[in-house]
């Protein structure tokens, strides 16, 4: 419920909100938006990173919270685990039940293979399942894959890899359509076209969405395919080591039972990382959108056994995490609330920003607005955020258009007695995505033989910013792919003997930097002592 100094601060906004209705707020030039994100992108400031000093990546800048992970040393000692005993022997080990470790664990089965899905927590507790908004594809007739390649890239700031944006774009309409044909609920017209809207830098509507809940229903999709299909998972046991082979090939993985605290060896001729982003390390003491699990394991494992890493300085920051009500600070407000017409204001009732810029220019405007102009609005804890005209959605689209498109968000915020369709709601930027991760080829491979790479735990498709919509996509595609090629692959591959000696001679670079002090994977945040 909001303060009556908040309602009071609200009537300045409606009394704009007639005028800003007709008025367009001028998109940013090249020049305009370059400046703005290297004075107010959290990326760009001096000490947000620091050069990683071990690894494939020594010397290259990373945030100071994945360094301190890369400089942590294993939770298992090599001189004395035992990979004598075998506890599963596979063709794939996918490491990650979410949307990208689904996919591929569908698609490796199809591909004859025997296929385990390892977990950290349940089945489908993951980023996938908290996404919002949507899957870009470009399958109307005002559109192509060539537009959307082009969309990613300005996004991106032309700093990701062509050919991993090429296979994204291409893949896309065939996503969509393999979902459908799964069972996958797209929000439709009438006639049973579907419905797609702009997001932040797209130069269509290429859009796809259930509601506001369109991660949950993929997964949900996806999830279901993977029980009917009885491929065995196995829950809450995350992998903590790879495993390799005395030649260097991937060979496995070292999972453990966060309930029975046992330590299982799989075997497994070819290995998937989905593990997902890193959400959970609130970079730069930013709240998150993310889930529990959100503890960039994958790039620590990846790393150790050779793996090289990019833009793992490029952080995104959604422009809309709720800064009010307190309980749900960090949560996403989906940027469809923007694609549906919802300004941005600032607490004189005015625009400051063009709503559906890209994000890391959006959240630097606020970031601006807030910190800077001093033209933010404070919570009654002090939280500064800048409101979301959410209501200018029914005046542009019809009364009620917020319940039916946005329901779970509005019913979210109804559970704090605020009604999004009558009041603006109070935003600040949030920790929502890795855009950089371990780097892979367009066939979802590393550069260590038999290992693949799949979702946000991967690095280059989105350079250094993400657009909406191509987190969705990016796991399907690339979760599709890696599943494929690892099931072609496992058909050809001989293991030698299992060893952990590349966690030896990591221990051992640790050692002579003085480093090693921590344990990583961390597998779970801790916020013991950091709770008021
Ligand atoms: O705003 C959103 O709904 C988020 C979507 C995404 O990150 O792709």
């Amino acid at each position: 419920m909001y303060t009556q100094e908040m309602f009071d601060l609200i009537k300045v906004v409606e009394q704009t909100r007639e005028r800003r209705l007709k008025e367009t707020f001028p998109r940013l030039k090249p020049d305009e938006k370059d400046n703005l994100l290297r004075s107010y992108h959290p990326d760009y400031k001096p000490d947000a990173t620091r050069p990683v000093k071990v690894g494939p990546n020594k010397g290259d800048k990373f945030t100071h919270e994945h360094a301190d992970l890369l400089e942590s040393r294993s939770m298992l000692d090599p001189d004395s685990f035992s990979l004598d005993n075998i506890d599963f022997d596979v063709d794939v080990l996918v490491i990650g039940g979410g949307g990208a470790g689904t996919s591929a664990a569908l698609l490796a089965q199809e591909g004859g293979a025997r296929v385990l899905l390892a977990t950290k927590l349940r089945h489908g507790d993951a980023n996938t399942m908290m996404a919002e908004g949507g899957i870009q594809a470009a399958d109307k007739e005002n559109d192509s894959p060539a537009i959307h390649y082009l969309d990613v890239m300005g996004g991106g700031g032309f700093h990701n890899i062509p050919e991993l944006v090429a296979a994204l774009v291409k893949d896309a309409p065939l996503c969509i359509h393999w979902l459908e044909g799964l069972g996958c609920m797209f929000s439709k017209f009438p006639d049973g076209t579907m419905h797609t809207i702009h997001g932040g830098g797209t130069s269509r509507k290429r859009m796809h969405f259930a509601h506001d809940y369109s991660g949950a229903e993929i997964m949900r999709t996806l999830r279901d395919e993977a029980r009917n299909r009885g491929i065995q998972v196995i829950e809450f046991s995350p992998a903590v080591e790879l495993i390799m082979d005395e030649t260097g090939q991937c060979a496995g993985a070292v999972l453990y039972n966060l309930e029975t605290e046992q330590y299982l060896v799989v075997r497994a001729k070819t290995v998937i990382i989905a593990t997902g982003g890193s959400g959970r390390l609130h970079i730069g003491g930013f709240p998150t959108t993310n889930h529990y699990g959100a503890t960039a394991d994958g790039i620590v494992m990846a790393y150790r056994a050779g793996a090289k890493l990019v833009f793992l300085d490029a952080t995104q920051f959604h422009p809309t995490g709720v800064a009010f009500p307190e309980q749900i600070v960090g949560q996403l407000v989906t940027e469809k609330v923007r694609g549906l017409g919802a300004q941005l204001v600032n607490i004189e009732g005015e625009q400051f920003i063009y709503p559906l810029e890209t994000r890391d220019a959006v959240s630097s405007a606020i970031i601006r607005e807030c910190n800077e102009r001093g033209k933010g609005i404070a919570s009654p804890s002090g939280r500064l955020g800048v409101w979301l005209d959410s209501p200018m959605i029914e005046i542009i689209h019809g009364k009620g258009t917020i319940e039916k498109e946005l329901p779970a968000m509005f019913r979210q915020y109804k559970r704090f007695n605020i009604n999004m369709a009558e009041q603006p709601i109070l935003v600040y930027p949030t920790l929502h995505y890795q855009n950089g991760g371990i780097l892979i080829n367009d066939r979802a491979e590393t550069s260590i033989p038999n290992l693949y790479v799949a979702g946000e735990a991967s690095g280059g498709v989105h350079g250094r910013n993400r657009l909406m919509g191509n987190s969705l996509l990016d796991i399907i595609v690339f979760g599709r792919r890696a599943g494929m090629n690892a099931a072609e692959r496992a058909k050809n591959v001989q293991l030698g003997r299992l060893t952990l000696d590349h966690v030896k001679r990591y221990h051992e670079e640790l050692q002579k930097e003085g480093l090693g002090q921590k344990v990583a994977p961390i597998l779970l945040p801790d916020y013991r002592g950091k709770i008021d």
